[in-house]
């Protein structure tokens, strides 16, 4: 190969490597979708995958496969290697290894130390909305706070973009296959306490542009939908995307504390857990229309329905 070409293609090599994302949480529901916008952006992501998880669209779309465990401060080290962006859309869920304490707080904090050693520009960390209210009985609120926190320390050298979200759209995509085949819909507590549920791929859109938008950077986003939403009205949603009259069964929430003081019973470990989902069920996560307008302005589009993101991925 000519000495000028094999310069070149080294060139192109080493402009990749520096500007490499590192996705964590690639295959869950927010992960999988910023990988995807980074990919049609034609921009170079490592996707940090556990080998037994499903990540063959991930590779498909040319992203680099990293496999490994986030349990292990080895793999997180390898991971960062050459990375100029992390953004960290992991957490501890049913499927996996590892709580609060050593996927949300733990994991992050390493992959922050890692980040700065390494030289990498800019950290966007998945944050929670709520995650400021000091909800003492919510691991994952806890974590998620103590990360924000250790984040913002950074001062020297790493930048960072907080994003604190609502729930997701796409959580619901589940939900919404299961009413479409029985009519029924479970709500748990409050029918009337209010959500803004946000578009994941809204979402996954916010944590990409962050990453090179000087107006997002060392910021901190509350991130929700466009509509203050009841919780009544989702099953009113589906029903009309349906066209299926809801049949919603509604216990109250003090009927899970119930459970959760039987379960606490067996496993005291599995009943703290459960905290998080208590504080979720139980209290309203809103944002104001100042902070959408924020959204709109800083990143340059406007965030869609829950009814419009659930029509366009269920195709209806
Ligand atoms: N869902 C919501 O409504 C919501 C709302 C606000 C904030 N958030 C935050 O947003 C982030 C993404 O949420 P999500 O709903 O997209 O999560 P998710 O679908 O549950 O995905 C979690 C991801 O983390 C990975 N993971 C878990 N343990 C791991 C380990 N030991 N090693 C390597 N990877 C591991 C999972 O891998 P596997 O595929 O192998 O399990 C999966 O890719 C989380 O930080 C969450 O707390 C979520």
């Amino acid at each position: 190969m000519p000495a000028l070409l094999e310069f070149e293609e080294a060139a192109m090599f080493s402009a990749e490597i520096q500007c490499m994302f590192l996705v964590t949480g690639a295959t869950g529901g927010l992960g999988r979708r910023i990988v995807r916008q980074l990919r049609e952006q034609n921009l170079p992501v490592r996707a940090f995958v556990r080998l037994n998880a499903r990540y063959s669209e991930l590779e498909q779309r040319g992203a680099e496969i990293f496999v490994g465990n986030l349990l292990n401060d080895r793999d997180i080290e390898k991971a960062c290697r050459g990375v100029r962006v992390v953004i960290s859309a992991h957490g501890a869920n049913a499927t996996g290894e590892g709580d609060a304490q050593s996927i949300d707080y733990r994991a992050n904090i390493e992959l922050i130390d890692q980040a700065k050693a390494q030289g990498a520009e800019h950290f966007v960390f998945t944050s929670v909305l709520g995650a400021d209210r000091g909800y003492e009985d919510a691991p994952v609120f806890k974590a998620k706070r103590e990360v924000e926190k250790y984040l913002q320390q950074q001062a020297d050298g790493l930048g960072y973009t907080i994003l604190r979200p609502s729930g997701f759209a796409s959580n619901l995509l589940p939900l919404a296959e299961r009413f479409r085949q029985t009519g029924i819909y479970l709500l748990i507590g409050e029918p009337q306490n209010r959500t803004s549920i946000v578009s994941t791929d809204d979402l996954a859109r916010i944590a990409v542009a962050s990453a090179s938008l000087d107006a997002a950077r060392n910021r901190v986003f509350n991130i929700g939908g466009p509509e203050a939403l009841s919780r009544d009205q989702i099953p009113k949603i589906f029903g009309r995307i349906f066209n299926r009259e809801p049949i919603i069964i509604n216990p109250p929430l003090l009927l899970f504390d119930g459970l959760r003081g039987a379960v606490g019973l067996v496993s005291p470990s599995v009943s703290e857990s459960l905290g998080t989902l208590r504080a979720l069920l139980a209290n309203e996560y809103l944002v104001t229309p100042a902070e959408v307008a924020l959204l709109e302005t800083t990143f340059g589009f406007q965030p869609e329905s829950l009814e419009h993101f659930l029509r366009r991925c269920l195709g209806i």
